[in-house]
């Protein structure tokens, strides 16, 4: 098999569409979490621009422990009322988060970060996963379209555990 990914093309829901299709690529015939969790987060980091930071946090029935990611070494351990990831597994919404300086208990791990999603991962049965976690350098990075296409390869990560 080979992963020589194709450059994505067209407007932002066509290259979500092709990188669906990638990530899916990737997923398939594997249900090992922390396998596709470190293809994706390579896939993700490749493919999408102004990104310094893309990857996992599993939830260990405390707090949330860092998983495969790529970009500057992060903390380890978020409890679910920190940060910005704290939020998304407590409340189970995605944050997109446009200057993460204005969201109250934001973690720096990288002083460089300026927004932030934070896709929460659900199972079928209703139990939290963890979260999917992309950091850019650049205010307001993520748009309602980055959202909808990230929030889909979520949804083929956990589908491809089941
Ligand atoms: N900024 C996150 C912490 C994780 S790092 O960005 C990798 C937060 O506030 O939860």
């Amino acid at each position: 098999m080979s992963f020589a990914l194709e450059p994505l093309t067209g407007s932002p829901p066509e290259r979500y569409a092709q990188l669906l299709a990638q990530a899916r690529a990737l997923l398939h015939g594997e249900r090992d979490r922390i396998a596709n969790a470190a293809n994706l987060s390579a896939l993700v980091y490749r493919a999408l621009p102004d990104l310094n930071w893309v990857g996992f946090y599993f939830y260990d029935g405390t707090e949330l422990v860092v998983g495969p990611f790529q970009g500057l070494p992060a903390c380890v351990r978020i409890p679910l009322d920190k940060g910005v990831c704290g939020a998304a597994a407590r409340t189970r919404q995605t944050q997109r988060v446009d200057d993460v300086h204005a969201f109250p208990g934001h973690i720096a791990c990288d002083a460089a970060s300026r927004s932030e999603l934070v896709i929460p991962l659900v199972a079928a049965d209703g139990a939290l996963v963890g979260v999917f976690d992309l950091d850019s350098p650049r205010p307001a990075r993520f748009s309602a379209d980055d959202q909808q296409g990230l929030e889909a390869i979520a949804a083929a990560y956990l589908e491809a555990l089941a």
